[in-house]
């Protein structure tokens, strides 16, 4: 029996009471007190309903002889005694009592009380009736000085004269057995928190992954509108010009003029495709310890041309010695690239033409920075934090697929992005990697 289930407790307990080679008395009941203390309730009761089936049930455990250990583990009998049924469902009010009833006095000032049959009268009338004629004996079990509920026991069959020996064994079982009861309750009352937390946690569970599966939901509900938009356009411009195309085929010129502007249209959505494919299927980078000056100089090189087309110019910061970084070349100017394509853009939003790029590098501690600074629009702090959320775009024809390529080939690179910026001022992009050397 494990020590802290309840049941096995209160019957071990009566069994201590009743059995031959334990206290031996004839009959016991155990009352607990209900959860609020307003019933002494009966719980269980052993011991059998005449002289008879007393003699019978004795003679039947008494062969072979029985150890209390081999008592207490056997089963309980399936059919229950008459003593048992005349006292299941009892429940004594604890508040209402009048003070002369000896089963209340024991419970509430925590004593023994042994009831003479002259003193019987003053119990509640069902326990009345099934002690009539025996001398009863009711010990409070307690426990951490508050009273759990009582053992109430008699020798209704033998007769045998219960003596103050007996009452001082059953005192100290009552005692043990109290102790015992008390952590099989807050064992129970633990075990309840237990279940009630863990079932709180399924709760909290369920409601987390609803949570998360609405957001991916209305993720993929974003991606997709905005997908659906970035193609429509285009698809709409070719199919208008190839249908004017296959109208009119004889005019060359025409001809001409609308085949560039689908090529045009095409080339759009090949870019968009690449970038939804890019960030989506990344590439694993190819780690190189790559001269950052370098890239920067073979970067600036290729976009200066265009650069002086939109009066921006573009001042190199190059940090010395140069720093070497470990990164995929490739995807470096990819970086490099939709940082410049944002700062350009940036500054034309501004509308009053001209405006500087500065691309810095430098060699901090224990990273290596790139940074690429602009004195464009800049952004609106709200917008800040959703920078890097793909398709995130405050631009009239923009994917918003620029800064999320950007932020997952630094993370792929395990570097760092942060994003300064003032409305109406300008924005710095710093980038860190790891050094290469
Ligand atoms: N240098 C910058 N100055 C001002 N705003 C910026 C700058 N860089 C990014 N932003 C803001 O962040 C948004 C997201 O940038 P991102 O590069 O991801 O997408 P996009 O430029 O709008 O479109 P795409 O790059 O896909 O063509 C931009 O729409 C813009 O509002
Ligand atoms: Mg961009």
């Amino acid at each position: 029996m494990s020590s802290l289930d309840l049941d096995g407790l209160v019957r071990a307990i009566l069994t201590c009471v009743t059995a031959g080679p334990g206290l031996g008395f004839n009959r016991a009941a155990l009352f607990l007190a209900d959860e609020h203390d307003d019933h002494l309730v009966a719980t269980m009761a052993i011991g059998p309903a005449s002289a008879e089936e007393a003699h019978a049930t004795w003679t039947r455990l008494a062969t072979p002889p029985r150890t209390l250990e081999e008592l207490l583990q056997m089963p309980l009998p399936d059919q229950k005694s008459e003593f048992q049924r005349a006292l299941e469902g009892l429940a004594v009010p604890l508040r209402a009592g009048d003070g002369a009833d000896p089963l209340l006095a024991s419970f509430r000032e925590r004593r023994i009380v042994k009831i003479t049959n002259g003193a019987l009268n003053d119990l509640p009338e069902r326990l009345r009736e099934v002690f009539d004629g025996s001398e009863v004996v009711c010990v409070p079990l307690v426990a951490k000085d508050r009273s759990l509920g009582l053992i109430v026991a008699d020798n209704a069959f033998t007769r045998e004269p219960i003596d103050d020996q007996r009452i001082q064994l059953l005192e100290l079982l009552a005692q043990l057995a109290g102790l015992a009861l008390d952590n099989a309750r807050m064992y129970r009352q633990v075990e309840r928190q237990a279940t009630e937390l863990a079932h709180a946690m399924d709760d909290l569970h369920a409601a987390q992954d609803k949570v998360i599966h609405s957001e991916r939901l209305a993720t993929v509900g974003a991606v997709v509108a905005r997908v659906s938009h970035e193609i429509r356009n285009p698809l709409a411009t070719i199919g208008g010009f190839a249908r004017t195309l296959s109208a009119q085929p004889g005019e060359a010129e025409r001809v001409q003029r609308n085949a560039d502007i689908i090529i045009a249209e095409v080339t759009k959505l090949e870019t968009l495709l690449k970038e939804m494919l890019d960030f989506t299927s990344p590439k694993a980078p190819h780690f190189e310890a790559l001269d950052l000056n370098a890239a920067v100089a073979q970067f600036a090189e290729l976009h200066t041309g265009a650069l002086r087309e939109h009066g921006i110019e573009l001042t190199l910061e190059l940090g010395t010695p140069a720093p070497i970084v470990l990164a995929d070349p490739h995807q470096l100017q990819r970086v490099l690239l939709n940082l410049w394509q944002n700062a350009v853009q940036a500054i034309e939003e501004r509308r009053d033409r001209g405006g500087t790029i500065r691309i810095g590098t430098r060699r901090a501690p224990a990273r290596v920075e790139l940074r690429v600074a602009d004195d464009g629009i800049g952004i609106r702090d709200g917008d800040l934090a959703h920078l890097f959320t793909p398709f995130f775009t405050t631009k009239q024809r923009g994917t918003g697929l620029g800064l999320a390529v950007v932020k997952k080939i630094v993370d792929d690179h395990r570097g760092s992005i942060d994003v300064e910026s003032r409305r109406g001022t300008g924005t710095t992009v710093c980038i860190g990697l790891v050094p290469g050397g």
